[in-house]
């Protein structure tokens, strides 16, 4: 059995996100939102999620943001709503948990549930006001 132990640094996050997407692309519950509604090339895409979680757990200062904007033009297109947001989360937690354990794996868990406690606000409040 694998011995899980804490995320330590680009190459685990890169297996991290990368598990991650494996499932959420194929999920029946929000996998069309990166497979038809934005239709993401994941070869570009994944790049800048392992920028993006490495600067969370390790400050690279690598991401430069934008993250809610391309949120906004999605949502635009399809709504996202609460039990969208709970299965990413789900998948999210789920994904750290099977192979990471410590300190770093437990803060992607609660950067991940700031933003999902934040987002769904974000857009109600910008699109529905
Ligand atoms: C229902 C939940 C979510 C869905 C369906 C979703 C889906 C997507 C999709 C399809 C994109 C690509 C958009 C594009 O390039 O046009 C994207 C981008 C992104 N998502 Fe999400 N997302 C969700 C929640 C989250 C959460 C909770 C986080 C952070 C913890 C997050 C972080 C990001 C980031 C960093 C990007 C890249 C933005 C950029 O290109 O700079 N997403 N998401």
């Amino acid at each position: 059995m694998e011995q899980k132990r804490d995320i330590e640094g680009r190459e685990d996050v890169e297996f991290l996100v990368s598990t991650f997407y494996h499932k959420a692309t194929r999920d029946e519950l929000i996998g069309h939102f990166f497979t038809e509604v934005a239709a993401i090339n994941l070869e570009e895409h994944l790049p800048v999620m392992y920028d993006f979680w490495e600067n969370i757990l390790f400050q690279t200062g690598r991401y430069h943001g934008g993250m809610m904007y391309k949120h906004i033009l999605l949502n635009a297109k399809e709504h996202m709503l609460p039990h969208h947001f709970e299965r990413w989360f789900a998948l999210f937690t789920q994904t750290v948990d099977d192979h990471f354990v410590g300190p770093r794996a437990d803060e992607a868990k609660r950067r991940a549930q700031m933003v999902i406690q934040t987002m769904p606000l974000k857009l109600g409040g910008t699109l529905f006001p």
